[in-house]
């Protein structure tokens, strides 16, 4: 697998751990203004009367509520005197401002030195970038930094919604070394048949540089050493050197590197880990992958896509289907109705070349229709507002090409920007340009066995601004059945200009009218709806969800591909939620992440690390969260493939009990989550968010502990691991996922 992964992936391009020990400048307050003036960019204005703001911590959050549409002034005072000294370069002073919600433009003594977003008064007009990291690079050598005296960084900032401000600071200030400014990559690649790493190294400065390079292909788990090198290296300007390593055939593997420039002595050490699969190929004859339990109201069309790998032509056939009931064995998938409730059982029997596979599916005709949490894709962490029909039909043709759908991703799901900017003259909703046929999208999937979804907003308008459901909520639920949606994410955001004029806004009843409108509605239609709330997590959406129908609802803000936003929204958001997750009303802690994203046509390969997609997928797997797929599945390379395609983990995710993990051990940055699963045996994870590698003995905690004679399945590797082991290896950032057997 690791060969074909590489052919398909060939030179896929890794981010890469720094571990700098640059000396910086630090600030988590900085003096602060609500409004605008371009005074306030000088370094000689007064503004000593200025309140304090921090820079860590939106508005919203330390007790500036509601300043919406607006803007506000940092200025933050600073002398570099003493980081000079810890360079040897002295070329330039790099300035991370954390993130700023919604836009800035940034100035030192008065000179612009950079922007993120738009500003309302911009030329090209407002735009957010509420997610984006902000760096800086002010030229020291230009001269309007002052390098022996005060200094003055002004921050203007522009609020659309939401909580404004900075946060995720604080402001920090560094002047790289010379070595700072190496440039480090790694490709993946195949040479001579043999499957490699080539490590470059590129020298971005003017000067020619002379340092010590040493390196280490190893794996940290087992102490094994694949490789070394240590040479002194001399690159010019713009010259890269390239080594080549082999690379194991399966399973973990680190490359450490250390760079020290020969003249200063200064050191810096990075750390990358290539992209490592752990799932076992796939077998040739047929395996059924899914919960093998489906929910439906009496009379709704049944459209389920048989989830069952293996290689084609496959013949599914049963000796017992329910009346009502059709299969298509070529297209994988069961359709027809079901009139009565009930519970209907009856077995499937799977063949091809290479052999058979029986099991039994239950359809349970009720009220419930999302018996476990869903699974599919979304349009939204790809393509963002650039979505069409041609890019949802080449994702959901991927599901199927690439096996995913085998796997139960069914669901596909179109995110906003579907809409026409005006309704129908009979006030029905109409779509743009881009999707040409609602309807035929729908019959498309449909004929697949998959699932159909679709965007809209409580409010007159959408997050992108395109047009939303308000006062025409029936029609548009009424439209939905007609072109054949299975699922609609229900979003808040253009609602709150409509809530702002409630005059109970702010109590748990206005949050809950908009969505009970709608929920009553989608049930009302002669198929199933799922019902998916997204409002953020507003007003503890998790106590009230059930209520309205919903299937789902969104805990949290948007997810972003990086640690940060993975681990506050995994790990420190979900703490307390266990209790509210259940079958047919999962807690939805947001798209996945993992595959290339970049909600444009400007897609990437997620910055996650491998270690930190592990934890990710582990994580939505115990927390019984929907597992949408965030990326496009067309450019999907084999380890994502494989990543979401681990049928031992993602049964833990569809455990018909549909218990949601809580964290059961917490010990410094070591935490264990652990679920409970219907046939009497427990999940858990033990992750490591710390910033080293950790050695983790379970024995340890003795409540938690399952004891010596219970025997733990590995779920990765799908193998179970060997008696008495109790202490495991979990990279920083990483994971082992175990269950009890
Ligand atoms: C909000 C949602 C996202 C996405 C966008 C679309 O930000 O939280 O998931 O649907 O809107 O505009």
């Amino acid at each position: 697998m690791r060969k074909k992964a590489l052919l398909s992936a060939i030179a896929a391009l890794f981010v890469i751990s720094l571990s700098s020990t640059a000396q910086e400048l630090s600030f988590e307050t900085a003096k602060f203004h609500f409004g605008d003036n371009p005074e306030w960019k000088n370094a000689d204005f007064d503004d000593s009367s200025w309140q304090d703001m921090q820079t860590v911590m939106r508005w919203d959050d330390q007790g500036f509520p509601g300043y919406l549409a607006e803007y506000g002034w940092y200025r933050i005072h600073f002398n570099i005197s003493e980081l000079l000294k810890t360079s040897d370069y002295k070329s330039a002073l790099k300035i991370y401002c954390g993130r700023i919600d919604d836009a800035d433009e940034v100035y030192i003594n008065g000179r612009k030195i950079g922007k993120t977003g738009g500003m309302p008064d911009s030329e090209t007009g407002f735009a957010t970038a509420w997610k984006e990291d902000r760096w800086y690079v002010a030229d020291l050598k230009e001269g309007f930094v002052n390098l022996n005296g005060d200094n003055v960084l002004a921050i203007r900032v522009w609020n659309e919604d939401g909580d404004g401000g900075m946060y995720h600071g604080p402001v920090t200030m560094q002047i790289p070394s010379k070595c700072d400014a190496m440039e480090y990559s790694l490709k993946e690649a195949v040479e001579n048949g043999q499957s490699c790493i080539k490590v470059s190294i590129t020298n971005p400065i003017k000067e020619k540089q002379k340092g010590c390079f040493k390196l280490m292909v190893h794996n940290p788990e087992t102490g094994e050493i694949f490789d070394r090198l240590e040479t002194t290296l001399t690159i010019g300007w713009k010259q890269k050197k390239v080594f080549t390593f082999p690379l194991p055939e399966r399973g973990y593997c680190r490359v450490d590197m250390n760079y020290t420039d020969v003249n200063s002595g200064t050191s810096r050490s990075y750390s990358i880990t290539p992209k490592y699969i752990l799932t076992p190929d796939e077998p040739l004859a047929p395996r059924f992958n899914g919960a093998m339990l489906f929910g439906v109201r009496p009379d709704s069309p049944v459209i389920y896509r048989i989830p069952v790998s293996g290689k084609r032509p496959m013949t599914i056939t049963s000796a017992d289907l329910p009346d009502g009931l059709t299969i298509d064995s070529e297209n994988c998938c069961i359709g027809g109705k079901l009139s009565r409730s009930g519970e209907y059982r009856f077995h499937l029997h799977a063949q091809n070349a290479e052999g058979a596979a029986d099991t039994e599916l239950t359809i349970r005709v009720g009220d419930q229709i999302a018996l476990t949490p869903p699974m599919g894709w979304n349009s939204w962490n790809c393509w963002g507002l650039s979505v069409s029909q041609e890019k949802v039909i080449s994702s959901a043709q991927a599901i199927i090409d690439k096996g995913l759908a085998d796997y139960g991703y069914n669901y596909i799901n179109v995110d906003d920007a579907w809409e026409a900017p005006e309704r129908n003259a009979d006030g029905t909703i109409a779509v743009n340009g881009k999707f040409p046929s609602m309807k035929g999208l729908g019959d498309r999937l449909h004929s697949h066995g998959l699932r159909f979804g679709i965007y809209s907003s409580p409010g007159d308008r959408t997050c992108g601004g395109y047009l939303g459901s308000l006062d025409h909520e029936l029609q548009d639920a009424q439209s939905y059945n007609e072109w054949g949606v299975d699922y609609l994410k229900y979003d808040w955001c253009g609602y709150v200009r409509k809530h702002a004029t409630e005059v109970d806004r702010g109590t748990v009843a206005s949050y809950v009218r908009p969505y009970m409108l709608m929920g009553e509605y989608l049930r009302n239609q002669p198929r199933d709806i799922f019902y998916s709330l997204c409002q953020y997590g507003m007003a503890d959406v998790w106590k009230w969800g059930y209520a309205v129908d919903a299937n789902s609802w969104r805990t949290t803000g948007d997810i972003t591909d990086t640690w940060e936003s993975l681990e506050d929204i995994g790990f420190k958001e979900q703490r307390e939620l266990y209790p509210y997750g259940q079958p047919n009303h999962w807690n939805d802690p947001d798209m996945m992440i993992v595959g290339k994203v970049g909600w444009s046509d400007n897609l990437r390969d997620s910055r996650l690390t491998a270690d930190e997609q592990y934890t990710h997928i582990s994580l939505w797997a115990l927390l019984a969260a929907n597992m949408l797929i965030g990326c496009d599945v067309a450019q999907m390379d084999d380890f994502t493939r494989q990543l979401l395609c681990n049928h031992e983990v993602n049964a833990i995710n569809q455990d018909i009990l549909g218990r949601q993990a809580r964290p059961v051990v917490v010990d410094g940055r070591i935490e264990i989550w652990a679920r409970e699963l219907a046939d009497g045996t427990m999940a858990f994870g033990i992750f490591n968010r710390g910033e080293k590698d950790a050695t983790v003995d379970i024995s340890r905690y003795a409540d938690f502990y399952p004891g010596d004679n219970v025997t733990l399945r590995n779920l990765w590797i799908q193998e179970d691991v060997p008696a008495g082991t109790t202490s495991f290896f979990v990279p920083s950032h990483g994971v082992k996922l175990l269950k009890t057997k």
